[in-house]
């Protein structure tokens, strides 16, 4: 390719999909009498395996170290519980054969050298399965956990995460080539000093795919210079197009391809036969993703309270926050945000809506822009028009139901897809990265 070439994005015409299998979180029903367990193995074989049968590059697993607390307490109603991610897709590993297997694993508790080895083990144990993706945490209650405690600011984290990376990209050159043995790595910096000797070949794709979440202008640098995908939080289709432009900016600036750079952007799917059943659907999802305890536990992280006097389908509570700030240890996504204001906004827009403490929490957790609701027909049409302009490489599709929340994507919405020439009819490969359409890695 000429330099020109290189520097012109070209859309591959193509999506794909992934799954991300969730634990903490609000957007998956486990209390409906279908739900399977979110610890057991047969979960994670069953919609791995369903996965696979409809041709997804990769199954995806994020990370939480810490559980979540409420008012001083684990949050109950929180799933609770997530299998590391390593030792799940290892298991995964042996009853597949295709699909790429992502662990999410943070660069701020983790060690390089150790890290680097446990990914290249299951990268080799998969036949070239295996990506990591790198994140670096933005919660600074999880640091309590670790022996380092303490916490980094912002930039500083994604330095580290740098750091991190390059040093684990360089154990993993080292490993011998036809020209020599393995090499030491001994590197001396700011915030690594390993004296490190490889102790595992390279897989059949090299190394592990890197993967990066995390959306700030640090972030994207960092993914532009060092990730082969971006698990992106842009799905919207004009944002998914600016973000796009965004990321080939930005890799281009780090001296690579325009299309180095893959974007799988986070997703979800409530699917019918007809449109209007697919609305239908969605109510129905929306009412037990935010059940009457969900939505009273909801704003009780904000109310810094007990609010159980207050009814589910009553008026936002009248009365307000005990504190001024929200704490981190709440584990909420509002730090430091303050908490009379926020409920003086919540009241005024749930009056102005007309909208119920439940039907106020439904509306925001709600994941308003990365829901694609429709008929699989509608639904395949608007996909192929990503596929066409190059939007995104793929969506990674969070299941509103474990385990069998793909089954309709699989059965009904991938032959739509293939039946308009963007989706693959079998794995192009055996390995992530040359599913993924990655560049090889030269020796
Ligand atoms: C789509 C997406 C998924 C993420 N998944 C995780 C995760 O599973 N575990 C985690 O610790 N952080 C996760 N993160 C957080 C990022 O690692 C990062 O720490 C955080 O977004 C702060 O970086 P930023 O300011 O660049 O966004 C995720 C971020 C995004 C955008």
């Amino acid at each position: 390719m000429t330099k020109h070439n290189r520097a012109k994005f070209q859309p591959s015409g193509k999506i794909q999909f992934g799954v991300f299998f969730q634990g903490v979180n609000s957007g998956t029903i486990w209390k409906a009498p279908e739900s399977g367990s979110q610890t057991d193995f047969e979960s994670f074989r069953r919609v791995v395996q369903t996965a696979e049968r409809g041709l997804f590059a990769a199954f995806f697993l994020g990370e939480g170290l810490r559980l979540r607390e409420h008012l001083g307490r684990p949050h109950a109603l929180d799933v609770a519980g997530r299998p590391d991610a390593q030792t799940m897709l290892a298991a995964l590993a042996s009853v597949t054969k295709n699909i790429g297997l992502v662990a999410t694993q943070n660069t701020t508790y983790n060690d390089p050298a150790d890290l680097a080895h446990r990914l290249s083990s299951l990268d080799l144990i998969s036949g070239g399965r295996a990506a990591w993706n790198v994140v670096t945490t933005d919660n600074a209650w999880t640091g309590a956990n670790f022996r380092r405690g303490g916490y980094l600011d912002h930039a500083d984290r994604y330095k580290h995460a740098e750091a991190f990376v390059e040093t684990a990209k360089r154990i993993w050159d080292s490993w011998e080539t036809p020209a020599g043995p393995a090499r030491r790595v001994i590197h001396s910096g700011q915030h690594y000093t390993v004296d490190v000797t490889p102790r595992l070949p390279r897989s059949a794709q090299y190394r592990p795919v890197l993967f990066q979440a995390g959306d700030s202008p640090e972030g994207r640098d960092f993914a532009a210079r060092q990730a082969d995908v971006i698990f992106s939080a842009h799905p919207k289709f004009d944002d998914a197009v600016e973000f796009r432009a965004d990321i080939v900016k930005r890799s281009l600036a780090a001296g690579r391809a325009a299309n180095d750079v893959k974007i799988m952007p986070a997703s979800e799917f409530i699917l019918a036969a007809t449109d209007v059943e697919a609305r239908e659907k969605k109510e129905w999802v929306r009412s037990l993703q935010i059940g009457p305890q969900q939505a009273i536990a909801y704003l009780e992280q904000f109310w810094g309270r007990e609010l159980s006097e207050y009814d589910p389908d009553g008026p936002l509570p009248d009365i307000d926050p005990v504190v001024e700030e929200t704490s981190e240890t709440r584990g909420s996504g509002f730090h430091g945000a303050k908490a009379r204001q926020l409920a003086d906004q919540w009241r005024a827009e749930a009056k102005d809506k007309g909208l119920s403490i439940r039907q106020f929490v439904t509306s925001r957790t709600a994941r308003v822009d990365a829901t694609f609701t429709g008929s699989y027909s509608a639904v395949a049409d608007h996909l192929a028009e990503y596929a066409r302009v190059g939007a995104v490489d793929g969506f990674n599709i969070s299941p509103w139901l474990i385990p069998t929340g793909l089954d309709d994507i699989v059965n009904h919405l991938v032959p739509e897809l293939q039946e308009r020439g963007v989706y693959p009819t079998k794995y192009a490969g055996s390995t992530l990265r040359g599913n993924l359409d990655l560049p090889s890695i030269a020796e």
